[in-house]
């Protein structure tokens, strides 16, 4: 099907790619071509896009394929409804409400039926531990829950019985590393399997990276993306507690803190050490400003001063609570 599109050169595409999403000009019903130099990106008919050639090529047409709901909600207690699932690799990451647990075989197999690419189905009950670990379990498929994903162009090799690892923060990775300037220091608190710091290490030029973390699983599989993405140079892998961690790496430009339950605990700490502050929490949506006015005064009792330079809801939790990203300016 002819398409209007813009050529792009390969090191380029990902990000003009991730660009056109984010501005829902790229046309997704439609596969990306390309040759030895040049990514073809096909984008919505009437795009205006500063800088950039446009012309247009022929696609092939992405091929639908079949809802797993239709497969198995025929089958299901009338009434009852499946939420989307995740996918990590080639895993599948369902939750399912109490009334269709004894169910889970059936929904697994309509999930690997409809979803040629995913060859395990997990049924998730929530992320537990200090780890922040989700309890899965394999309800269909391969007996397994270690898997390859790939964001933004890198690797991520991760067990997720294991280590937590999310692909819903693919965009505020992807937001995090744009912040980055070249020559930066950043310090990812609580890296996890290190996607934050391989996709910074990826889009941006730090000049370092410390991925550290305190569960021996998640720092394992964090040395083994550092190693398998090529970035041994940039990223250092770091096991231990933050808090003892973090004094002995001098001053960062950026600081990530992922620990959305306790992040506020760590922030002093991330105040001494940090110019920018990315700051994740989960909490009531009626409170986010009273955070704001503590975060400022923990930040004033480290003779800093705290702006909020952006912040916006990353997920929802619960009906009351949210999941809030917050970049904050330390002065
Ligand atoms: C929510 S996960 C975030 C992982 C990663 N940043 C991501 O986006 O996928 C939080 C991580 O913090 C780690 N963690 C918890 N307490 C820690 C501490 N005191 N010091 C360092 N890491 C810690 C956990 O093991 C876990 O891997």
């Amino acid at each position: 099907m002819e398409s209007l599109c813009i050529a792009v050169p390969r090191e380029k595409a990902e990000k003009v790619r991730q660009e056109m999403m984010e501005k829902k000009l790229l046309r997704t019903d439609l596969k990306i071509r390309h040759d030895g130099q040049y990514v073809y990106i096909p984008v919505v008919d009437g795009a205006d896009i500063k800088d950039a050639a446009l012309k247009k090529m022929d696609f092939e047409e992405v091929k639908k394929e079949k809802n797993f709901r239709e497969l198995i909600e025929p089958n299901l207690p009338g009434g009852v409804k499946i939420s989307s699932f995740d996918v990590i690799g080639d895993i599948a990451i369902v939750r399912l409400p109490e009334e269709l647990i004894e169910h889970k075989g059936k929904i697994g197999n309509a999930i690997l039926s409809a979803h040629k690419s995913i060859k395990v189905v997990c049924m998730d009950n929530g992320v537990v531990d200090d780890y922040r670990v989700r309890d899965v379990k394999v309800i269909a498929g391969e007996e397994r829950t270690e898997t390859l994903h790939k964001e933004h162009g890198v690797k991520i090799k991760v067990d997720i019985a294991k280590v937590y690892y999310s692909p819903r923060l693919a965009t505020e990775r992807y937001r995090i590393a744009r912040y980055v300037k070249e020559g930066d220091v950043v310090i990812d608190m609580f890296a996890g399997v290190a996607p934050f710091s391989l996709i910074i290490a990826k889009l941006s030029r730090p000049s370092r990276v410390y991925a550290i973390d305190i569960n021996p699983v998640a720092v394992k599989y964090a040395s083994l993306n550092v190693k398998e993405n090529k970035f041994g140079n940039i990223i250092e892998v770091i096991e231990g507690d933050a808090r003892d961690v973090v004094p002995s790496l001098g001053k960062a430009d950026h600081i990530i803190m992922n620990l959305p339950h306790s992040s506020h605990e760590f922030f002093s700490l991330a105040a001494r050490h940090g110019k920018i502050i990315h700051y994740y929490e989960i909490i009531e949506k009626n409170r986010i400003e009273e955070r704001f006015k503590w975060l400022r005064k923990e930040a004033s009792n480290q003779g800093k001063k705290m702006d909020v330079m952006h912040w916006r809801i990353v997920g929802s939790y619960s009906p009351s609570k949210v999941k809030i990203g917050a970049d904050l300016l330390i002065h």
